[in-house]
């Protein structure tokens, strides 16, 4: 299994670009579901579970044609409704097929998604929906089968703020006869670029961003060109290696507005960001301060950037309290941290990071993703070598990571 080996100590200073968003992608590939007409895209990130994803819609009978960061999809012959456990398994997004599939095929065969490392993840907020849509939904031998003539539209509150499932919903919603509103709706920024694609293809989508979603379901939707938004998740995390190092780096073919909150707390810490329309750049004071934070639905501080934040306070000045409210385990990162010297203690959902001057490199394990990027920061930061072990994770998130690392000057390489 590959590792990364780094040689941590070197500032992070340089520029490099941002790629397309991976939690934007995931659910505007299943778009292409909906329509007979090729729906082409652009500025899409090279990662593992875009692969796994494209793999997916490709054994269902849509044709792939990959030209660099886009990709034209073809779903005009939609011939195998089914999403194998072995393909689930692997990649929980995968549930974002079955609204799509209920809507424009009227059967889906769907593996439930196991849990996860950070949690149980359950999807019966995608199934009430769904179900309440007027799918015919029964969950048997670990499978969702889900079969509708058409679907209506109806009145849908989702008993708690949820991304995919608010996903899931809108792309089943297009398609359906009559109007769906969905209430206490996710507004993370994947959200919007899931609706402005959708938009695109001829969708009648009002409110995304907001709490509440309107969409008039049409009779058909139409193919499209559109491009992925950048990543602000992969975009927060290179701010964070670059404040953890002491470095000053800028980073091109993003945008600073959808990180208030990240951008909020590096002030916090004592950084200096700089936006611009299409970057942003930030220079890291000789010391961090510690910053304590609360995880919540968008545009509050986002569960993605709560490990990589770990990694900072372990090394800053001060006492931070990180309070964990989106998943029930997404600590893991914190003994990995320990590894490295880090003085962090674990009370449930409550983690108390106090800053040492100084971490040590050591082998590391990585869990999840967001766990493996969080290592990685600590590594670059502390004196001496670490080994990253399992970044296989890593490589489901972030492209080329360590050809971007290295271009900002980080000692970093892969080594199996
Ligand atoms: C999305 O996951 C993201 N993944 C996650 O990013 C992100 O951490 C998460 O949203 C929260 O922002 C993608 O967009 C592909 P949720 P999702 O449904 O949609 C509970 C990464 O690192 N819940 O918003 O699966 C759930 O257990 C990944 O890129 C139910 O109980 O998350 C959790 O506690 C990790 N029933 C909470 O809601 C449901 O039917 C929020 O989960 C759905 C969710």
């Amino acid at each position: 299994m590959d590792k990364l080996l780094i040689e941590g100590g070197a500032p992070l200073r340089g520029e490099i670009a941002i790629s397309g968003a991976k939690n934007a992608a995931l659910p505007i590939l299943c778009a292409a579901l909906l329509s007979s007409e090729p729906l082409s895209l652009s500025n899409l990130p090279q990662l593992n579970d875009i692969s796994t994803m494209l793999r997916l819609i490709g054994q269902m009978g849509v044709s792939i044609a990959r030209d660099g960061d886009g990709v034209t999809l073809d779903a005009a012959q939609l011939s195998n409704p089914l999403a194998p456990y072995e393909m689930v398994k692997t990649m929980r997004a995968s549930i974002l097929v079955l609204g799509p599939l209920v809507a424009r095929h009227g059967e889906a065969r769907v593996s439930l998604p196991g849990g996860c490392a950070i949690g149980a993840r359950p999807v019966d907020q995608h199934i009430k929906g769904l179900a309440a849509m007027g799918a015919e939904i029964h969950v048997e031998h670990g499978y969702i089968h889900a079969k509708a003539k058409r679907l209506k539209g109806a009145r849908i509150c989702t008993d708690m703020v949820t991304v995919t499932g608010t996903e899931n919903l809108m792309l089943a919603a297009c398609l359906a006869e009559g109007e769906t509103i969905i209430e206490n709706a996710a507004r993370e920024p994947e959200v919007v670029d899931l609706a402005n694609c959708l938009s695109a293809m001829g969708a009648r989508i009002s409110g995304a961003g907001s709490d509440t979603v309107r969409i008039e379901g049409v009779e058909s939707l139409s193919g499209a060109a559109y491009r992925i938004m950048p990543d602000r998740i992969e975009t927060g995390t290179y701010l964070c290696a670059a404040a953890a190092t002491g470095g000053e780096v800028r980073l091109t073919r993003t945008q600073a507005g959808s990180l208030d909150a990240i951008i909020d707390k590096l002030l916090e810490a004592g950084c200096d960001i700089q936006g611009e329309s299409g970057a942003i750049s930030l220079k890291a004071p000789p010391r961090l301060k510690s910053v304590s934070l609360r995880t919540a639905p968008y545009p509050a501080f986002p569960t993605d950037m709560q490990a990589q934040f770990m990694a900072i306070n372990a090394i800053a000045d001060g006492v931070a309290t990180i309070r964990e409210t989106i998943f029930e385990n997404r600590f893991m990162h914190a003994v990995e941290l320990m590894r490295l010297g880090a003085d962090i203690q674990i009370d449930g959902s409550n983690a108390t990071v106090r800053g040492v001057a100084q971490l040590e490199g050591a082998h590391v394990m990585a869990t999840d993703l967001r766990a493996s990027a969080s290592l990685v920061i600590a590594g670059l930061a502390a004196q001496g070598e670490t080994l990253v072990h399992r970044i296989y994770h890593l490589d489901r998130g972030y492209e080329r990571i360590e050809e971007k690392l290295s271009a900002l000057g980080a000692r970093v390489r892969r080594v199996n």
